[in-house]
């Protein structure tokens, strides 16, 4: 099977042409991006490029600076999680990168709880730990595996978060495997917490609110700077689209999933267990 489309982006013109079946599972991240699923970075290749990353993610003030609404997102799930849970005790987050949302999230609890960091990144943990200690006097048990096949406690974390990382999962299964073990982590009446990159359903819609994420990028750093993030994003991230993302927290098991904050091509939303 084949599949072509053509887009003007911020950047240029592209022609994209996707061949096999894998490719064309789904159509939401056409269109502002050419490389197909099998050619994206591989889970090595995105730990290295982590390994080497460690500052630009450590400060909780600004977030990641390529991401909009960083601040705002990681208080809004901080302050959903809070929310909706009667008493944090147990805490994973999924992809910590240098820890910024679990630091967020225990200057919003008020309290302290015990986490699990886990990252793919040996430095990126080292750093999350280092600076989760100094204001959680919990239990900090940091893990270095790749979250899909991570052998992690069911049925346990009050909160999980995930931010800016489900974007690296690829396929559909890929995804479904993902959610259902987010599902099967919490504990009853647990929550998750998600801010990432996020496409579009309609290809018109996603072109529009690719060149307003250039122009943002533009903004702050220049075209270069944009041409460098949407090279990255290009060759490392799936992303998919808010509604696909929501639809499936709900066919995995949870009864209640809210959307807290959209702009352009960011999120922020979040799923409860039922108890
Ligand atoms: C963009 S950073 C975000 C870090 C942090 N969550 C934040 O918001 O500041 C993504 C992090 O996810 C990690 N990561 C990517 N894919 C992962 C996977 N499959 N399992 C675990 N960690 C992963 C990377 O090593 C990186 O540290």
């Amino acid at each position: 099977m084949q599949c072509t489309g053509a887009a003007k982006s911020g950047v240029s013109t592209w022609t994209i042409t996707r061949r096999g079946p894998d490719d064309c599972e789904s159509l939401f991240p056409a269109f502002t991006m050419t490389t197909p699923l099998a050619g994206k970075s591989t889970t090595d290749e995105i730990r290295s490029r982590f390994d080497s990353d460690v500052e630009r993610f450590s400060s909780l003030k600004t977030g990641q600076m390529a991401t909009i609404d960083a601040p705002l997102a990681m208080t809004l799930i901080s302050e959903a999680a809070v929310s909706c849970t009667k008493k944090i005790r147990r805490v994973l987050d999924v992809g910590c990168g240098a820890g910024n949302n679990t630091l967020r999230l225990r200057q919003t609890a008020g309290h302290d709880f015990d986490v699990d960091l886990l990252d793919l990144s040996g430095p990126m943990l080292a750093r999350a730990a280092d600076r989760v200690r100094k204001v959680n006097s919990g239990s900090i048990h940091t893990v270095q595996e790749d979250f899909r096949s991570a052998d992690l406690p069911e049925s346990n974390y009050d909160v999980i978060v995930a931010a800016a990382v489900l974007h690296h999962l690829r396929d559909d299964s890929d995804w479904s495997h993902a959610f259902h073990k987010l599902h099967r982590l919490l504990a009853p009446g647990g929550s998750v917490w998600i801010t990432d990159l996020v496409s579009h359903e309609q290809p018109a819609i996603q072109e529009m609110m690719w060149d307003r994420y250039g122009q943002y990028l533009t903004s702050i750093g220049g075209a270069d700077y944009r041409d460098k993030v949407f090279a990255y994003i290009d060759r490392e991230d799936s992303p998919r689209p808010v509604t696909y993302q929501l639809n499936l927290l709900r066919s995995v098991g949870f009864e209640t999933v809210d959307l807290l904050h959209k702009n352009s091509c960011f999120a922020a939303f979040g799923a409860v267990k039922h108890r």
